[in-house]
């Protein structure tokens, strides 16, 4: 903020200036005292420049909102978003704000991954000025281990990026082993946010008790992946400031509140995150307002519920001063609630302006110029080259290291001779140089042929009980630029296209949501039994999940650290 918006701003609370936007009449929640009582609100720009019974700031032209009976909340703050997932981090803020939540902390892995530190900066600086405000945490590593990863992120690259005025952590670290082990690279691409007084989002998936310690002392500041009210605790007793997750992936939420039965303090530190949640889930059920609703159904008191969705994440940020609660000097983030029990906001006002009414947009969302961003031809998938059946044999062998889904991400190896209801699997080079084949089971013995480029590491994931359905449906997604295509036979049985980088579409959320829905019914009608399909795809090639994964050097034993069938180099097209 510069200096003369704060002398307006002061002006304002005094009532010497007029105020842009005045809200009349409402009860306001103050997150800082916990305490509920009458008060307007005076706006000037994007910031809040009073709070209290006074009007002689109301002008000629001043906006006055007439909230009588309503009440005032803190826009919701979500601190740990993937803004990528087949929609845009537009797209899903032009759902999301109408839902009441202003303020994401959001990751750059698919920007990356698609163009470096440049793709961020284009992403970040268009996305500055957007109602719902984007702050970034930067990747310092690839999501799985590969060949090129340490010319994709370079550590000079990432001290750049968190330099950009809207990047505030590095995150996600998924390596929580290394940081466990003191990985001496690891720490230093850690201590490039510590230097800065900046945090570091970890991730410490199935991490024991007993390691959270050395975890914690590595740098790791927060952590989401706890999955059960036990993990919460050993965790939040070490210092770590614990997100407690319900997405579509893991809808846990209502279990992890139970922690704060047992430790109450808790409620002062916690936060709520949607985590990764897909489109369809985020349609259905909503963003942080169903997180708010589970927070309450579950009898946690209101006024910390809506404390774990505004201030608690901004103090742990360090923004506090700019986010988080309604007083003055922040932004102007409010949500117009009817009663606290119904966290669906009448109104919402975001960055001073009227963003939503009664779940109606009204604010102007930028998008990115994509096509800036992420120009270069190998990230729009702009490829020459044909995958051909032969591309998915599998070397002769009597037995298989075959990788059994046994939910919607974990696997389990079975050593043996393929078996009926074994699918034919590849992971496809984006440029066509090298195939790495497996076998996996449980995901759908009916699915002839399947290609994504939803994956760990953006390259191709094909999947099939038909060589030849399998080279059909990946050449429709290079055809496309990208996306998820089931074949059946010659014919295309569904497809979402994903011609931004591979890995979303400019369509808006709810119609995206419903191709969604469209694919999950038809791996279903194929045998897929599990509830996330899109999360099996990304994760089949995530070498930091158990305990068989699909990566650019083959099929790979996670806990012994081993390839156990190797990729291979695909003949060149004449
Ligand atoms: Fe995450």
């Amino acid at each position: 903020m510069s200096v003369n918006e704060r002398r307006r701003l002061t002006a304002v609370a005094r009532g010497e200036a007029p105020a842009d936007l005045y809200l009349r009449g409402a009860t306001l929640l103050n997150v800082y005292t916990g305490e509920l009582y009458a008060a307007n609100v005076a706006v000037a720009g994007e910031r809040v420049a009073y709070v209290g019974l006074r009007d002689d700031m109301v002008g000629a032209r001043t906006r006055v909102l007439e909230v009588g009976g309503r009440v005032l909340v803190p826009g919701y703050v979500d601190p740990h978003v993937h803004p990528a997932h087949l929609v845009t981090p537009s797209a899903l803020a032009r759902h999301v704000l109408p839902l009441g939540t202003t303020t994401v902390f959001a990751d750059t892995l698919q920007v990356w991954e698609l163009g470096g530190l440049p793709a961020f900066r284009a992403v970040a600086d268009a996305l500055a000025p957007s109602p719902l405000k984007f702050y970034w945490m930067i990747r310092p590593q690839a999501q799985s281990r590969s060949a090129g990863e340490a010319r994709r992120f370079r550590a000079g690259d990432i001290a750049r990026a968190l330099d950009h005025p809207w990047a505030v952590a590095v995150g996600e670290v998924t390596r929580w082993p290394d940081a466990w082990g003191g990985e001496p690279e690891l720490l230093r691409r850690m201590e490039l946010a510590h230097r800065r007084r900046m945090r570091v989002e970890g991730h410490t998936a199935g991490a024991a008790a007993e390691k959270i310690a050395a975890i914690a002392a590595a740098g790791f500041t927060s952590d989401h992946e706890p999955i059960t009210a036990r993990e919460v605790l050993e965790r939040a007793r070490q210092g770590i400031a614990v997100m407690l997750r319900e997405s579509s992936l893991r809808p846990d939420l209502a279990g992890l509140l139970d922690a704060l039965k047992e430790a109450p303090g808790l409620a002062s530190r916690a936060m709520l995150t949607a985590d990764g949640s897909m489109p369809a889930f985020v349609r259905d059920h909503g963003f942080v307002d169903h997180l708010l609703r589970v927070a309450l159904d579950r009898g946690v008191p209101p006024v910390d519920a809506y404390r774990m969705v505004s201030l608690n994440a901004a103090t742990y940020f360090g923004l506090d001063a700019e986010v988080g609660g309604i007083a003055p000097g922040r932004h102007a983030d409010v949500c117009v609630l009817r009663d606290l029990g119904d966290p669906r906001p009448e109104i919402v006002v975001a960055r001073g302006r009227v963003a939503a009414e009664r779940g109606r947009l009204l604010a102007e969302v930028p998008e990115v110029p994509w096509r800036r961003a992420l120009g270069s031809p190998a990230a729009r998938l702009a490829v020459r080259w044909r995958a051909r059946p032969g591309d998915f044999a599998l070397p002769p062998r009597g037995r298989y290291p075959v990788a059994r889904l046994v939910s919607a991400v974990i696997t389990r190896l079975e050593e043996r001779p393929l078996a009926a209801g074994d699918l034919h699997a590849a992971l496809v080079d984006r440029a066509g140089r090298w195939v790495a084949p497996g076998v996996v089971a449980g995901f759908g013995d009916r699915v002839e042929g399947l290609a994504s480029t939803i994956s760990t590491d953006f390259n191709i994931l094909a999947l099939g009980r038909s060589p030849e359905a399998m080279a059909r449906a990946v050449n429709r997604v290079l055809a496309l630029h990208g996306g998820i295509v089931v074949v059946d036979g010659r014919d295309v049985a569904c497809e979402v296209p994903l011609p931004i980088g591979g890995v979303m579409t400019p369509e808006p959320l709810a119609e995206t949501a419903a191709l969604e829905d469209r694919l999950r019914a038809a791996l279903a009608a194929r045998g897929y039994p599990h509830h996330d399909p899109l999360f099996t795809l990304f994760f089949l090639s995530a070498d930091f999940l158990p305990h068989v994964r699909l990566t650019p050097r083959g099929v790979w034993d996670v806990r012994q650290a081993r390839v156990l069938l190797p990729a291979r180099r695909r003949p060149r097209e004449r």
